[in-house]
């Protein structure tokens, strides 16, 4: 019998990708609406809805617990974190809600790609076992967002 495989590293980042995925699937809701000419304003509230759900809590745990383990400076984690904020301006922004959707539409996928692809790949290779663990267990309770009550892009 095989005793642990390596792979077990990866599971401790699966919370958080599967959470992309729900960030994704934000970027496709609004693109669905889009096309379904619905109102801006039954977007933007689904938009502000989710950010406190999803996007809030989620940026916080990369950068208190999965950034942190590449050093200080590093330029993909600068990178993460001028798009956190460049997202969380976005989310907040109401002065030009149509345009401000699409761009976040675009953006959120651009960052979360980036993430998936290259970003945590890069703090995989250099983790530590600890360091896997600690991210492990803050996510092992994790509980999956109600539904929004509005679903415009059915
Ligand atoms: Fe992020
Ligand atoms: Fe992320």
């Amino acid at each position: 019998m095989e005793k642990r495989k390596p792979i077990k590293r990866h599971s401790a980042l699966q919370p958080l990708s599967r959470q992309h995925h729900f960030g994704l699937l934000f970027s496709w809701k609004i693109r669905k609406g889009f096309s379904k000419n619905v109102e801006i304003n039954r977007m933007q509230a689904y938009a502000k809805w989710f950010f406190k759900q999803e996007i809030e809590p989620h940026f916080y745990d990369e950068e208190t617990y999965v950034f942190p383990i590449l050093e200080e400076g590093n330029e993909l984690v600068e990178r993460a974190l001028k798009e956190h904020r460049q997202l969380k301006r976005l989310f907040n922004d109401t002065e030009n809600p149509g345009k401000t959707l699409h761009q976040l539409e675009e953006e959120l996928d651009a960052h979360i790609r980036f993430e998936e692809r290259i970003l945590f790949n890069e703090i995989q290779k250099v983790a530590t076992e600890e360091q896997l663990q600690k991210i492990e267990e803050v996510h092992s309770n994790l509980e999956k967002s109600p539904d929004y009550h509005d679903p415009f892009w059915e």
